[in-house]
């Protein structure tokens, strides 16, 4: 089965209300390549808003974390439910930035891959090595613990449903980038470490921009991209959703 080419915005603390506005008239207005699945998640603040202007058009709507509860003492926390309600459909869970600051560990991202699905909204675990596991040569040791973690005791039905985002920290927001075959090996070496993960679609993330992404998406086992610094503007992330074209067409 062929796989659809996803390409995920991953906005983190940026944008305002009036500025998630024009972001998203901006993608609207622009014709997206056929068979390619586009996603952008907003910082919690701005959603409602992001659903009233995501109404007509095929752009769908993303969060950056969630709490795995569906309500409870919880403060400051957003629960699957108040997600769901929202239109939100996907879910970024265990970001190396919330593993990093906000002490997410993985037994709380395998909580709330759960407690997604329970309520369907699609997870995207992120997993990724830092820079010194890179340079000791630990980077499948430690994407492959991450991997089983989150998905540990769930069915492969149901491991099926989730997407994987393989983001390498040294990568992220530094202009640095992974190969294109090295990242291609990571992440077929994800998919092979988890049962149910074949049909799964697999991101790279990290430094990936308009001159990068159709090498990066040219691989076999890349379907897309979680986009940081380069969603933020509407022709940076345009060039990324339009560099998935060629994917989607491929038989
Ligand atoms: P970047 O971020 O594209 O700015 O490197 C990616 C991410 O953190 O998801």
């Amino acid at each position: 089965m062929r796989r659809r080419p996803l390409i995920v915005g991953n906005w983190k603390m940026h944008k305002t209300i009036a500025e998630t506005r024009a972001l998203l008239r901006e993608l609207r207005a622009a014709p997206l390549p056929p068979g390619v699945e586009v996603v952008v998640a907003p910082p919690f603040t701005a959603l409602p808003a992001a659903r009233e202007e995501l109404r007509e058009g095929t752009i769908e709507l993303g969060a950056q974390t969630m709490h795995q509860a569906n309500h409870g003492p919880y403060t400051g926390e957003i629960s699957p439910v108040m997600l769901h309600e929202l239109g939100v459909r996907w879910v970024i869970l265990g970001h190396s930035e919330r593993r990093a600051y906000f002490s997410e560990t993985d037994d709380a991202v395998a909580h709330k891959v759960r407690a997604a699905l329970a309520h369907g909204i699609t997870p995207i675990v992120a997993v990724g090595e830092t820079a010194t596991e890179h340079e000791e040569h630990a980077t499948l040791t430690r994407v492959t613990l991450q991997a089983r973690a989150a998905f540990a005791g769930l069915a492969p039905e149901d491991v099926g449903r989730c997407v994987v985002a393989y983001e390498p920290i040294w990568a992220i927001g530094s202009g640095l980038v992974e190969e294109p075959a090295g990242a291609n090996a990571v992440i077929g070496s994800i998919r092979a470490a988890v049962e149910g993960l074949e049909q799964t679609r697999m991101l790279y993330g990290g430094s990936m921009k308009g001159e990068n992404a159709a090498a990066l998406l040219a691989q076999p086992e890349i379907d897309g991209g979680l986009i940081g610094g380069a969603s933020l503007q509407a022709a940076s992330f345009l060039a990324i959703v339009e560099a998935a074209r060629a994917r989607a067409q491929t038989p």
